[in-house]
């Protein structure tokens, strides 16, 4: 059965949104009917473009094993697609009904410690579970069956945030999928053997059978095996849409597929999954108790970006205001949502949208802000979304436009995963903070950067920045000093480039694989302890403090920049410089302060010769650009409090100010947001 032939009329048509799309999930099963056509009515009162629908809705329109009903349903995308609002449709398969669980309690997913989790919240499956996956395709492909010919189908969301609850499960299932992994890849027990440095502790395998996921163990679990589950557990996980999406390219070829991801998260990782994606999408939810959280959304925004290498992505969740997930949800202030949400666009999103439409009367979430909130429509939340709504929809020539970036930061997964493992000279390092130490400089000093993983062509940027890229492959260190050599510009921190793909130290002094283009070697490595400091003296003669880790480095070659100042390394080099080929390579030993990094990074972007899209910029203010058949755009942000006052370096009209004359000078007010254009 096909969907009502009140909607159904073109086939193919499809409601693309012009310009950005706008909206946000939509979840009509937690509200009686009536409220359905009320729904639809605001949505088109608020510009909203596009939902996506149905993500919680598997055990509404699979009540019971195979007796599907998707009668309620079909009245859902009609309403959509007769108020001209696009769907991007969930497959459904986040949260599985009670019925399945009880049925096959197999599914359920296990802890390291052998607890099983059980049904009752969301996402309690694991993911190597067949029968998981053989009842979500099966749903899919009825899904896909009845509305792949529905006007309102604009694409498909995969799942949702996959990973987000249970991103890792050590049942037997999950074992037995391991090994099968684990076979795979190595081919041979011999080869896992080597690969997982067995020889150590006893732990020689005689057969694939003998592998077991790292459980709950006396002591610390071998570190590669550890490594090896967190890919696998990543690859399982993957699988999980991958499967869902050959159901749909059979079905819908021509329907793009997404699925969302949850801000930059470390169990899944995002430049694998976006290369399995039409457009990347992720959820990002800024905190309004957090002074620094658009720098957090920042990076975010250039990772989700750079992983389909610049292609116009999706916010697929957002909150209108406050959250109920943290320990103290506020709301947003007044103009942050729309400041953060342009933030998106000003960064590469061609979608803004919410979690979720309106705000649930019950259930887990009736906390979390929506766009139509318990209050109504005559509340600040709506009003803020309509004037929203409407101010994107004022714009649409800005959907489809590009960025380029002459600095990128690198980040890898594997690395991230064996950064962080036990058992090191520090279990302090945390991936993230070192890689926005690093990013934060750059994002303040308005210096548009790409985020890639060690194997992208780099041979379109000026200065590459690496934090903390411990785990290095050859060939990426091959790739990081031929764009030295060739006249780049490499920033490297502390512990990178110290061990291989199966966490073995490289031989040869530390970082073996980055010792020719660092000019230096590392004899011991020095952390500090928790709350120590310890002095660094720059070249110019100021001091600053380091804190966190530092390493005895012996330049090869290499000249210091600044040295350490106090401790047992004093007089030794903190900061180096090394002129290797028609390009320079720099390293930093330890963990700076804020303001000496951002120094540091000053001068090798001077160095490099990349400087920021706009001169001149007043602290708090962003500035982006983005460029293409629909013009060429500067994004002004104002995240400070204060108003800001920015010269242009030609008079620009602001496209959002109706009416407005070109001006060489702008007065952005706190959260304010400029969209200039010299046409
Ligand atoms: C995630 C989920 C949504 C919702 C929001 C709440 O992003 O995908 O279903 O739970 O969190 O912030």
């Amino acid at each position: 059965m096909r969907p009502s032939d009140a909607v159904a009329t073109d086939a193919r048509r499809r409601l693309r949104p012009a310009g950005i799309a706008f909206g946000g999930d939509y979840n009509p099963e937690q509200w009686p009917e009536e409220v359905w056509a009320e729904d639809v009515a605001l949505m088109k009162e608020a510009g909203v473009s596009m939902v996506t629908a149905g993500i919680f809705s598997w055990a509404e329109v699979e009540p019971r094993p195979g007796a599907f009903d998707f009668a309620w349903f079909d009245r859902v995308m009609d309403n959509l697609a007769g108020a001209g609002v696009a769907v991007c449709l969930a497959t459904m398969t986040a949260s599985p009904p009670p019925w399945l669980s009880r049925l096959h309690p197999e599914i359920l997913p296990e802890t390291a410690d052998g607890r099983r989790m059980w049904p009752g919240g969301r996402q309690h499956y694991c993911p190597s579970s067949r029968v998981y996956r053989e009842h979500a395709t099966r749903l899919v492909e009825r899904l896909a069956d009845r509305y792949a010919d529905h006007p309102a189908l604009e694409m498909w969301h995969i799942g949702n945030e996959y990973g987000c609850h249970t991103p890792m499960c050590w049942c037997d299932e999950s074992a037995a999928d391991f090994r099968r992994w684990l076979s795979e890849r190595y081919g041979d027990i011999g080869t896992l053997n080597e690969a997982w440095s067995t020889a150590f502790w006893a732990q020689r395998y005689d057969t694939f059978g003998e592998v077991l996921p790292p459980r709950l163990a006396p002591t610390f679990p071998n570190p590669a095996q550890q490594l090896d589950f967190a890919r696998f557990s990543d690859d399982a996980l993957l699988r999980c849409c991958l499967a869902e999406k050959e159901v749909l390219r059979r079905i819908t070829p021509d329907v793009p597929v997404t699925t969302n991801f949850i801000g930059v998260y470390k169990h899944v990782d995002t430049f694998g999954w976006a290369a399995h994606q039409d457009v990347a999408s992720v959820d990002f939810y800024q905190d309004p108790y957090d002074q620094d959280t658009h720098i957090s959304a920042g990076f975010v925004f250039d990772v989700t970006r750079s992983a389909r290498e610049g292609r116009p992505w999706m916010l697929m969740e957002q909150a209108p205001g406050a959250v109920n997930w943290r320990e103290r949800n506020g709301p947003k202030p007044p103009g942050r949502m729309r400041l953060w949400s342009w933030q998106a666009v000003a960064q590469g999103a061609d979608a803004v949208l919410y979690f979720q439409w309106r705000q649930s009367r019950g259930g887990a979430e009736k906390y979390h802000s929506a766009m139509v909130p318990h209050g109504g429509t005559d509340t600040r939340v709506f009003r803020e979304v309509r004037a929203l709504g409407r101010e994107f929809a004022s714009v649409p020539q800005i959907a489809g436009t590009r960025s380029t970036a002459e600095a990128a930061l690198v980040l890898d997964w594997n690395s991230w995963w064996a950064l962080e493992l036990d058992s090191h000279p520090s279990t302090a390092l945390d991936q993230m903070k070192i890689a926005l130490a690093h990013y934060r400089p750059l994002f303040e000093a308005g210096i548009a950067c790409d985020v890639v993983p060690p194997d992208r062509d780099l041979s379109g940027y000026r200065l590459v920045v690496v934090p903390n890229l411990y785990l290095l492959k050859e060939p990426d260190a091959e790739r990081l000093t031929a764009f030295v050599r060739r006249g780049g510009h490499l920033l490297v921190s502390f512990f990178s480039g110290i061990v291989d793909d199966c966490d073995r130290v490289h031989l040869g002094g530390y970082p073996a694989p980055l010792r020719e283009v660092l000019g230096l070697r590392i004899e011991e490595f020095w952390p500090l302890a928790e709350k120590e400091t310890l002095d660094v003296r720059h070249a110019d003669g100021t001091i600053s403090r380091a804190d966190l880790w530092s390493e005895a480095v012996v330049p090869e070659g290499a000249g210091t920049v600044a040295e350490f100042g106090s401790g047992p390394l004093a007089g030794q080099p903190a900061v180096t410089r090394h002129s290797f080929g028609s390009g320079t390579a720099w390293y930093v030993a330890t963990r700076l302060t804020p303001e000496a990094m951002r120094a540091l990074t000053d001068e090798v972007c001077r160095t490099a010769d990349v400087g920021p899209v706009l001169t001149g910029l007043p602290e708090h203010v962003q500035a982006t650009v983005r460029a293409g058949d629909g013009g060429h755009f500067v994004f002004l942000l104002n995240h400070g409090q204060e108003p800001a006052e920015i010269t242009l370096p030609e008079p620009m009209t602001d496209v959002l100010a109706q009416g407005a004359a070109p001006a060489h000078r702008i007065t952005l007010p706190g959260a304010g947001v400029a969209v200039l254009t010299t046409r």
